[in-house]
């Protein structure tokens, strides 16, 4: 099928990617001249795993073309997904001025058999409003047009994956005619049949169910799904908190919840909290918005509020294990708000940096992929070049982002550098007894 994907940014690009991977005839349309210039020059404006190298391949076969121009983005598509931004206003709520550009702007680009595609993250009622801007700026010439949701699931470090592999497809229409030209363009993922380059061998092939519903339950879906897995890590930190006061270990009390099918192994890592401009955004505009409506989501400002304090939780581990903190040395091995990207919004780090740094604390950091982006938000963090020169002087590394490279680390030559080895496992990630057989005073979050 022709396909528009508006918006670059990772949502677009990954989803731009995959559809051209699938076999579609994919156009990705930019503002930003200059992403849309390095994206044509082979570069990659940000990091996502297996995702060059799916652009790379769907440019030299001829499936993957990129512009500015959104009125040549659309012309002969039958499908237009839009995929711009939606920050957080001050006060909580999305702004969803970028979403009501883009209809209008397609709108007035007179599209003709086109279905305009949600996936952009916004409340419910935005594909009411995109369709509703097209009934109001659409010229006489608009035939056909129709409007869909489709939330996306993609997770930062494994969005290639989750896009071909997803756990369920979920559609939000009016009519059986945009339910079905959504079920051909999804088929061959819904099919099971793509390889994905992300695994070395691919593992997951189980066929996605195809979830077609009306607007309104397919973004309810997206914003409860993201704010249940936000309650879900929530709660097994204050789970973590509970188990330091009576001397139980958080790992053995999730995994003993997790054994039960009702509840599920996932998302019960305690640690530092979650991170990322989606958990800590989207679920605080999806509060908002039912405050708007009425409805109190108490329990997903108390995920929040839990979250808020995960830093102080760690801020204070520090304090009673090196007593004073101005003047110390702290090290900070990962950046990211998660492994396998380069994404730092709401990072954990950067709230522990700031703070520590507000206690006098010499901070400096090291990621494998994050550093200049943390150090761009937060310009007092020092850098170094990798986690041996982090500990250099170091009266404690705090592990804040489980990158698999940080989990087999030398230990013995680290511990050499700091000046008093003391190992804060932020994300309960680190084998304790190695870390404690190796002179390290080791400690963990809930254990
Ligand atoms: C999340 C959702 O998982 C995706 O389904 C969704 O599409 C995406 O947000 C989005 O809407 O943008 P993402 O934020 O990339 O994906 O990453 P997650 O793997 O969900 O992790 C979020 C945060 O929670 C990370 O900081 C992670 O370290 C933390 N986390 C996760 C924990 O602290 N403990 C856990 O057990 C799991």
């Amino acid at each position: 099928m022709r396909v528009a994907v508006i918006g670059t940014g990772h949502v677009g690009l990954v989803v731009a990617a995959c559809l051209a991977h699938v076999g579609h005839d994919v156009v990705g349309m930019d503002d930003d001249a200059p992403t849309i210039a390095q994206l044509s020059r082979g570069e990659m404006p940000l990091y996502e795993p297996a995702l060059a190298p799916l652009v790379a391949s769907s440019r030299a076969a001829g499936r993957l073309a990129l512009t500015t121009d959104l009125r040549a983005a659309i012309r002969g598509r039958q499908v237009a997904f839009i995929c711009v931004s939606t920050p957080v206003l001050p006060d909580g709520r999305p702004d969803l001025s970028a979403v009501e550009a883009t209809a209008r702007r397609i709108a007035a680009a007179e599209p003709r058999d086109l279905l305009i595609v949600e996936k952009s993250t916004g409340p419910t009622n935005t594909a009411a409003w995109i369709e509703r801007t097209l009934a109001i700026y659409g010229g006489p010439g608009a035939r056909e047009v129709e409007v869909a949701s489709s939330p996306e699931f993609l997770r930062r470090g494994s969005a290639v994956h989750d896009c071909l592999h997803p756990d369920r497809l979920v559609v939000g229409v009016k009519s059986a005619r945009a339910a079905q030209r959504l079920r051909d363009l999804y088929a061959p993922i819904l099919e099971g049949r793509i390889a994905c380059p992300f695994h070395e061998p691919c593992v997951a092939a189980v066929p996605p169910p195809f979830v077609a519903t009306s607007f309104q339950c397919a973004e309810l879906i997206k914003h409860a799904s993201d704010a249940f897995l936000a309650m879900k890590v929530s709660f097994i930190n204050a789970v973590a908190d509970f188990c330091e006061r009576v001397g139980a270990d958080v790992l053995q009390v999730a995994e003993g919840i997790g054994l039960d099918p009702r509840i599920g192994p996932s998302f019960l890592q305690a640690g530092l909290g979650f991170g990322g401009s989606c958990f800590a955004k989207d679920t605080l505009a999806f509060l908002r918005l039912a405050e708007e409506q009425g409805v109190d989501l108490g329990l997903v400002r108390e995920a929040h509020q839990i979250n808020r304090r995960r830093v102080q939780v760690a801020v204070e581990k520090l304090r009673r294990a090196l007593w004073v903190l101005r003047g110390k040395r702290i090290g900070l091995l990962g950046l990211a708000f998660k492994p396998h990207t380069d994404d730092v919004r709401e990072a954990p780090a950067l709230a522990l940096a700031a703070r520590l740094i507000q206690e006098g604390a010499e901070v400096v950091g090291y990621d494998p992929q994050a550093g200049g982006a943390a150090r761009a938000a937060l310009p007092s963090l020092s850098l170094a070049d990798d986690p041996y020169s982090l500990a250099q002087g170091a009266e404690s590394l705090v592990l804040v982002t489980e990158w698999p490279e940080f989990l087999a680390l030398d230990w013995g030559r680290l511990k050499q550098g700091m000046r008093r080895p003391v190992m804060l496992d932020g994300r309960n990630a680190l084998d304790r007894e190695k870390l404690v057989a190796e002179g390290f005073e080791y400690l963990g979050m809930g254990r």
